[in-house]
């Protein structure tokens, strides 16, 4: 074969970040893939704007049906975005026998079982690498590098909007509200930023991970999913107080049969190798039986970093396809998906250990009641911190837990919250990683 032939659906800020890489850095790019890899067309909307990179305008089109209706070309890119007509084109590219790479955690994470299958029927390659951690290889490293391990635990930070957010939290004392303004003034968060302050996309990526780790399409409904809105620089302090840091993880754990997957903010050890990954940057903790711990770390975001991570898979189907394989690796990566299916524990028999912060008026008998409530719901308690009384007489009580079961907490803390003494919503943050 003369060369492999790449269309690109979408010119944002990813598309312009390949088609800058497939440019600058063509000729490394060929001498890796033993074939030249060019770039034939590009579809977007807009064809007018400026993105910063020299391209040929006869490359450009407004229809996405140019790039997979042309027989010349062997890869299509989708950096489109979107659900429901980045589906469309990708089923239509495969239909015509055209591997496909894709950015798109929302779409996969949401209809991926069926994007997975018809990738399989057409008998072509998907990849994502960049739809997981920007420029981060973990997909790679997942599918390739520890494929011979049974994943117990991943634990990442995927989402380098909110991870700015809590890093600026902590080191500034600032309020929430008032890093976001700023972080939407700067432009380094949307506006609003709720997929990412929700933990929407952090459960999109995670449920990608978990479904290469564990070789079956995860329900993302099921992944247990809480933001990051409601954290206070009082919690961000007392946690500091107990030895720990607040970090939005994504977490995945095997707990033989059944899986943990969970996004929400956790408290973790302040030498927990993930404490000290801060501003916009990712990073993935995995756990393999014979591998034991691994970490990958870098930027999650962007075009350079994103753009880096698409070419990388336009150059592992280019070798497929130079090598004229006929079968190429599913796309999770497991030949025979285990029949079983994934299972996904619900959140409310979660064990773990609590953050609880009560706001409480200071009175005498108010910590009896609350730890009686405690523990008749079997919550024991680890330590406790009481702070200095406030002008209206409410304070805060801090408590650490030692394990215990969700739904528990659950109900001692809506029991607590009915109290005449309190004062104010109470915050439950999970420990992790003691
Ligand atoms: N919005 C994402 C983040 C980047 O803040 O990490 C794209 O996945």
């Amino acid at each position: 074969m003369s060369g492999i032939n790449v269309g690109i659906i979408g010119f944002g800020t990813v598309g312009a970040g390949t088609v800058e890489i497939l440019t600058k850095n063509r000729e490394i790019i060929s001498s890796r893939v033993g074939n030249e890899v060019t770039l034939r067309k590009i579809a977007d909307l807009d064809i007018e704007s400026d993105r910063g990179v020299p391209v040929d305008r006869d490359l450009l089109t407004t229809e996405a049906m140019d790039v997979i209706d042309d027989p010349d070309i062997h890869v299509v890119v989708e950096l489109m975005g979107g659900l429901q007509k980045a589906k469309e084109y990708i089923l239509k590219a495969m239909e015509r026998g055209k591997h496909v790479v894709t950015a798109n955690k929302a779409l996969l994470a949401e209809s991926g079982q069926e994007i997975y299958q018809a990738a399989e029927h057409y008998g072509v390659s998907l990849a994502f690498e960049a739809s997981v951690g920007g420029g981060i290889p973990v997909i790679g490293a997942l599918r390739g590098g520890l494929s011979a391990n049974h994943i117990h635990t991943t634990m990442g930070i995927l989402n380098g909007t909110s991870n700015y957010i809590l890093s600026r939290m902590t080191q500034e004392g600032l309020p929430y509200d008032r890093v976001v303004q700023e972080a939407v003034e700067l432009g380094l968060a949307e506006d609003p930023p709720t997929l990412d302050v929700d933990g929407i996309d952090a459960a999109h990526k995670l449920a990608i991970l978990m479904s290469i780790g564990f070789g079956s399409a995860v329900s993302f409904e099921e992944i247990y999913k809480e933001g990051i809105t409601e954290l206070t620089p009082d919690d961000i302090r007392f946690a500091g107080e107990f030895g720990y840091c607040i970090k939005l993880l994504a977490i995945s754990r095997n707990l033989g049969g059944i899986l943990e997957a969970r996004v929400h903010p956790a408290m973790i050890p302040k030498d927990h190798i993930m404490a000290n990954v801060n501003g916009a940057y990712n990073a993935i903790y995995l756990e393999g039986d014979f591998v034991g711990s691994n970490v990958y770390y870098g930027l999650g975001a962007g075009r350079r970093p994103t753009g880096s991570a698409v070419v990388s898979d336009i150059m592992d189907l280019a070798r497929q396809i130079r090598l004229g394989l006929k079968m190429p690796m599913p796309p999770l990566a497991h030949v025979s998906p285990p029949e079983a299916g994934i299972h996904i524990q619900p959140m409310k028999e979660l064990n773990t250990s609590y953050y609880f912060r009560f706001s409480v008026l200071d009175s005498p008998g108010v910590l009896s009641k609350i730890s009686g409530i405690l523990g008749n719901h079997k919550i024991s308690i680890a330590s406790v911190i009481q702070k200095g009384r406030e002008v209206n007489g409410s304070v805060p009580l801090v408590m650490l837990t030692h394990e215990a079961r969700e739904s528990n907490v659950q109900k001692a803390v809506s029991l607590i919250d009915g109290l005449d003494v309190l004062t104010g919503k109470s915050m439950i943050i999970r420990v992790e990683g003691k």
